[in-house]
């Protein structure tokens, strides 16, 4: 499995595995959760997507549940913080918010290390823009939260290039990496600037729901699906592969998060590395997502 180095403390697989939904699985038990991390290690699948407001602030503590610190030590634990939903912890908040001042920041870190017992956290990112955050504010927290050792590298989620330009201007710590929606059916990020300017700067995006959170697979998308499972079939990967394959075969250096809670499907995931998508067989694909040829 391809890694990805952004900076002296931090690596990741070129795949990574999402939590959004590990709370939704009929299964949380410690052996289940046991059991899709080892299956994504088995692929050399090393990076695991977190966020504090994952299964109503549930999700973190689930992961925290399974790890041994052996198999903390085999993974690289990414985690946000800035969404205020009223459910779990924030229960009382009468609305649905944004925080990024510097309280909310340190005391979202500190949650999230006690609730997956973990010492430190690998990658921290403000998980939406915040139309309120004071750029000055929310920039020395992460500087601090790094600087303390509590987190090893801080990017961003869901940001536009100014949202990232404003935020970055503030701070002494680079940001890495934009965690942003980027898939066959969500392929405006390749022609609206947003990676184009990630990768201008050396920074690999990390792409978010890339089978579009399973709308790839209804029946609306049945040509994109056909073209997708015949090129699979030439590989002999199934056509999920192929979908983060054309992700993986733009050059700024895309990372998928995939978000299945199958076993089997979680075992595969790693097959879309296995291929390469050509030039033509890209446009192919870009043209069943456009609906219309390139002009
Ligand atoms: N930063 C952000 O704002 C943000 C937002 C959303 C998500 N994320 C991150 O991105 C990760 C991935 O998001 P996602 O879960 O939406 O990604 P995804 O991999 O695009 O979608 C996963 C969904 O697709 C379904 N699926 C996968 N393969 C399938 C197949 N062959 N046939 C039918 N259904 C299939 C899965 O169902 P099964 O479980 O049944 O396989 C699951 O419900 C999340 O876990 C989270 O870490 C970040």
């Amino acid at each position: 499995m391809d890694r990805v180095k952004f900076n002296d403390a931090l690596e990741m697989s070129r795949l990574v595995y999402g939590m959004w939904r590990l709370g939704d699985d009929a299964d949380t038990s410690v052996d289940h959760i046991r059991n899709k991390i080892s299956a994504c290690l088995d692929q050399g699948i090393t990076t695991m997507d977190q966020a504090d407001i994952y299964g109503g602030y549930e999700a973190e503590e689930i992961l925290g549940s399974a790890l041994t610190p052996e198999l903390r030590n085999q993974i690289e634990i990414v985690t946000k913080c800035d969404i205020v939903a009223p459910v779990g912890r924030y229960s009382n908040a009468r609305v649905k918010y944004y925080d990024t001042s510097r309280a909310h920041i340190l005391s979202s870190v500190d949650h999230s290390l006690r609730l997956m017992k973990i010492d430190h956290i690998d990658l921290l990112l403000i998980h939406r823009p915040d139309p309120l955050m004071d750029a000055c504010e929310t920039g020395a927290a992460l500087d601090e939260v790094v600087a303390s050792g509590k987190v090893r590298a801080v990017g961003v989620s869901n940001f536009r290039p100014w949202d990232w330009e404003l935020l970055q201007a503030s701070m002494k710590t680079p940001l890495v990496t934009n965690q942003i929606e980027i898939s066959l059916l969500h392929h405006a990020p390749f022609a609206n600037g947003d990676i184009a300017f990630h990768q201008k700067n050396g920074q690999p995006p990390m792409a978010w729901s890339p089978l579009g959170g399973g709308s790839l697979f209804e029946p609306k998308n049945a040509a994109l699906r056909t073209a997708l499972k015949t090129i699979g079939d030439d590989h002999g990967v199934d056509e999920a592969a192929v979908a983060v394959a054309w992700l993986l075969a733009h050059p700024a250096r895309i990372l998928p998060v995939l978000g299945t809670n199958n076993l089997d499907r979680i075992a595969r995931i790693g097959d879309a590395a296995k291929i390469q998508i050509d030039r033509e067989t890209w446009f192919d694909l870009y043209t069943h997502a456009l609906g219309h040829e390139v002009a």
